[in-house]
């Protein structure tokens, strides 16, 4: 039997629950994520996103996967990206642990599902996402990277995740940007790589956020 399908855009509870989290994601990339999830939800097969912080796009994931009968899986170490540490553009100082005196986003991402009523719908993996991606064996339905933004980690996560997709699955890219002016350019060399690989065809983009679906194999 297919898996039932999602609706292309979040009820409005969810968009609030959303709107209300911590992170990231802006409102418009937001509902462009929910649609690829529910594209890819009706594949039956797992949803990841690499990069949780508090839990804000990840309600979306999970929304669109609990209407599918599938589950989010999640991948953070929660200490944050390197931008985000104390003295950077991004650093939030609510989100150190003040025994540990690191950033932990775990406690904030774990509120954040409660009070949207999705942690039912959710497999959270706390580490580092190279070595979750090694461990995972099942094929997947779509693949968000929004993990850590330098070629190091970006590239990790492309290799790590993309060959777990299944074919016509998913992969959801954040922070592509084309211009150095707008951001940094690992994401976008991410992006190029899965292009030409011809392993993905590109099939939307809303602004930072681009969506390739997987039409051949390899990365
Ligand atoms: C840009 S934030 C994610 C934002 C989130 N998707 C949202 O919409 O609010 C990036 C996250 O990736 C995590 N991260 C960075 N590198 C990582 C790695 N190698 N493994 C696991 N998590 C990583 C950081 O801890 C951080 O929480």
């Amino acid at each position: 039997m297919p898996a039932p399908t999602a609706p292309t855009a979040p009820q409005p509870e969810i968009l609030a629950a959303f709107e209300a989290a911590k992170g990231f994601m802006p409102v418009d990339e937001g509902l462009a994520l929910y649609a690829a999830a529910a594209e890819a939800a009706a594949l039956g097969l797992p949803l990841v996103e690499v990069g949780t912080y508090c839990g804000r796009s990840t309600i979306l994931l999970a929304d669109a996967a609990r209407a599918a009968g599938v589950v989010a899986v999640t991948v953070d170490h929660h200490r944050g990206s390197e931008e985000q540490q104390p003295g950077w553009e991004y650093h939030d100082p609510a989100v150190v642990d003040p025994e540990v005196g690191r950033m932990d986003t775990l406690p904030t991402f774990r509120r954040t599902l409660h009070a949207a009523g999705l942690e039912e719908h959710v497999l959270a993996l706390v580490g580092r996402s190279p070595q979750a991606a090694a461990v995972w064996q099942a094929p997947v339905g779509l693949v968000f990277i929004d993990g850590g933004h330098t070629d190091e980690h970006a590239t990790a996560d492309y290799e790590g995740w993309a060959p777990h997709l299944a074919p016509n699955g998913l992969l959801v890219i954040h922070d592509v940007f084309a211009d150095p002016a707008d951001g940094g350019q690992a994401p976008y060399r991410v992006y190029r790589r899965a292009l030409e690989s011809g392993a993905f065809t590109e099939i939307s983009a809303h602004r930072s956020l681009h969506v390739l679906r997987r039409t051949g194999p390899g990365i």
